[in-house]
């Protein structure tokens, strides 16, 4: 039991370690917002927004919420003047892109890349799309930066707040504030604990795994009643091509009727299980061997067939 126990969780690990299926969460300590504005031609300004709240799913959708009530100007009328006519206490924008999650999956801790994103930024009812590089970072095991290569331009009239601005300029008495606005991000996403695998990869990948010259040798314990050339029959079926069959079915074989009415599919788990106790796992089979009890035989066995009959 210990054995199968083992050689199962082998199993699923490599099954699984490629391509966890991982959520992250916008930490929003770290994270940071910002645009810059332009009045009378000459004074720069930098707003930002301290309410953030994000999460990206394991398929790389990410969505970022804003706050628009949380914008800092750092004058507080200018604050209340923003969310009432630019952003016409519209709550929340959104932020939505996908992120190509192998490439996050794949940067190891220190390593940092560039991605291409299209992101969809929602406010007050109107979707700007507009393409931006990212710049990501792995700071830990379960934390990564994403924050905007370059500043991103968005449009004022695309964004559907122009006549929000002009009533900004009205109220100030300004001649002229700028019609485009830089833009950039700072966001620390951190991994979600609870981590469920993706759906097993194909079998024949994981078989792979064991030692197949030890496999080999672990077969002599098979090799009296199993061949594996196709078809060939002796005391017990051909193994060929059994990785991925259903049980009990081989053409020219007498089997038992517990093993040919099993519908067992055999894949690493249920082999794993079934070699290392033949006559627990199928009660009635006619298979004389009382199964393989040594930590990875199963595993190289495995590794070994599926080499010999389906590499
Ligand atoms: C003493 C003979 C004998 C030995 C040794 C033996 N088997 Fe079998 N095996 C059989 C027989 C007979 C059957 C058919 C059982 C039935 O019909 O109930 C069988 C069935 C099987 C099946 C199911 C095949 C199918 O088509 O569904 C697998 C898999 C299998 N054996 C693997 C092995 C492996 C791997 C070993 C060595 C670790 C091994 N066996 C050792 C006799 C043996």
């Amino acid at each position: 039991m210990k054995l199968l126990l083992k050689a199962v969780t082998i199993a699923s690990a490599i099954v699984a370690a490629p391509a966890l299926a991982e959520s992250w969460t916008l930490a929003p300590a770290g994270s940071h917002l910002a645009y810059g504005s332009i009045k009378k031609d000459t004074v720069g300004e930098v707003n930002s927004f301290t309410g953030l709240r994000g999460h990206v799913t394991p398929g790389g959708k990410a969505e970022v919420e804003i706050d628009l009530s949380s914008v800092e100007t750092n004058i507080d009328i200018r604050n209340k003047r923003m969310i009432e006519h630019v952003f016409s206490k519209a709550g929340t924008a959104s932020l939505t892109t996908k992120f190509d999650m192998a490439e996050v999956s794949g940067l190891s801790v220190g390593e940092t890349t560039t991605v291409d994103a299209q992101a969809v930024l929602s406010l007050s009812g109107t979707d700007v799309t507009f393409d931006a590089e990212m710049f990501m970072a792995r700071l830990t095991e379960t934390q990564v930066k994403v924050s905007t290569n370059d500043m991103v331009f968005l449009s004022t009239e695309d964004a559907g707040v122009n006549a929000g601005v002009d009533k900004l300029m009205e109220l100030a008495s300004l001649p002229g504030i700028t019609r485009t606005v830089p833009v950039t991000a700072r966001l620390i996403f951190n991994r979600d604990e609870e981590q469920a695998p993706v759906a097993p990869a194909p079998i024949a990948v994981a078989a792979v795994t064991g030692d197949v010259k030890a496999g080999k040798k672990v077969f002599r314990k098979c090799s009296a009643c199993h061949k594996l050339d196709e078809d060939h029959h002796t005391v017990g079926p051909s193994l060929h091509g059994i990785i991925g069959a259903t049980a009990g079915q081989s053409d020219g074989f007498r089997y038992s009727a517990p093993l040919q009415k099993s519908g067992v599919v055999w894949t690493t788990e249920t082999l794993t299980a079934f070699l290392s106790d033949p006559r627990g796992t199928i009660p009635g089979n006619k298979m004389q061997f009382p199964g393989l009890k040594k930590d990875g035989d199963i595993a190289n066995l495995i590794a070994y067939l599926q080499a010999e009959t389906q590499g």
